[in-house]
C-alpha cells in the first residue's frame, strides 16, 4: 500500500509558528512521526510540503495511478482552493483531511473546508497525532476494499 502526505503552506514552520495553537512539534518531527508510522505499519510513504497551491495540485495529479491513499493538510488553501479540491476529484484517490488544530473553534473562515469535500474523512484538533490516525483509517480502508 502505498500512501501520500501532502502539506500545504507554512507547515514547514510547525513548531516555530503559533506554538499555542499548533504546538511546538517542528516539521522534522512530524516528518519522523510519519516514518515511524509507515515502518510500523508496512506501509510505503512518501510526503510533499509546498508553499505554493499549483504545487500541490501537480502533487495531487502525478499520484494519480502511483498512490492508493492520500493524507492531506492543505493548511490555509483548505479554505480557499477549488483547484486542490478539483484536482483531488479528478484523480479519484481516497483522501483523509488533517487539521492540526480544531478549526471549528477558530474563526468563521476556517470553517470552510473545499478541499474535506473531496475527503472520506476529516481529522482535526488531534495535534500530530491526526497524521497517524489518519494513515490507520486509510489503511483500514483500503484493506476492506482489496478484501471485497
Ligand atoms: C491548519 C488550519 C488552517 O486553518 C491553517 O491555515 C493552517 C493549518 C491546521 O493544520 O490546523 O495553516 O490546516
Amino acid at each position: 500500500m502505498k500512501i501520500l502526505v501532502l502539506n500545504g503552506p507554512n507547515i514547514n514552520m510547525l513548531g516555530i509558528r503559533e506554538p499555542g495553537i499548533y504546538g511546538s512539534s517542528s516539521y522534522q518531527d512530524l516528518l519522523n512521526l510519519l516514518d515511524a508510522t509507515a515502518e510500523e505499519m508496512h506501509i510505503q510513504l512518501e510526503h510533499y510540503q509546498s508553499n505554493h497551491e499549483g504545487d500541490l495540485v501537480d502533487r495531487i495529479q502525478t499520484a494519480y495511478g502511483v498512490f492508493d491513499g492520500i493524507v492531506i493538510n492543505p493548511a490555509a488553501y483548505t479554505h480557499t482552493s477549488i483547484a486542490i479540491l478539483d484536482a483531488l476529484k479528478a484523480v479519484a484517490i481516497p483522501a483523509v483531511e488533517v487539521h492540526i488544530s480544531d478549526v471549528d473553534a477558530r474563526e468563521p473562515f476556517r470553517q470552510i473546508s473545499y478541499a474535506g469535500l473531496a475527503c472520506c474523512k476529516t481529522i482535526k484538533g488531534h495535534g500530530l497525532a491526526g497524521y497517524r490516525e489518519a494513515i490507520e483509517y486509510l489503511d483500514k480502508l483500503l484493506g476492506h476494499v482489496i478484501s471485497q
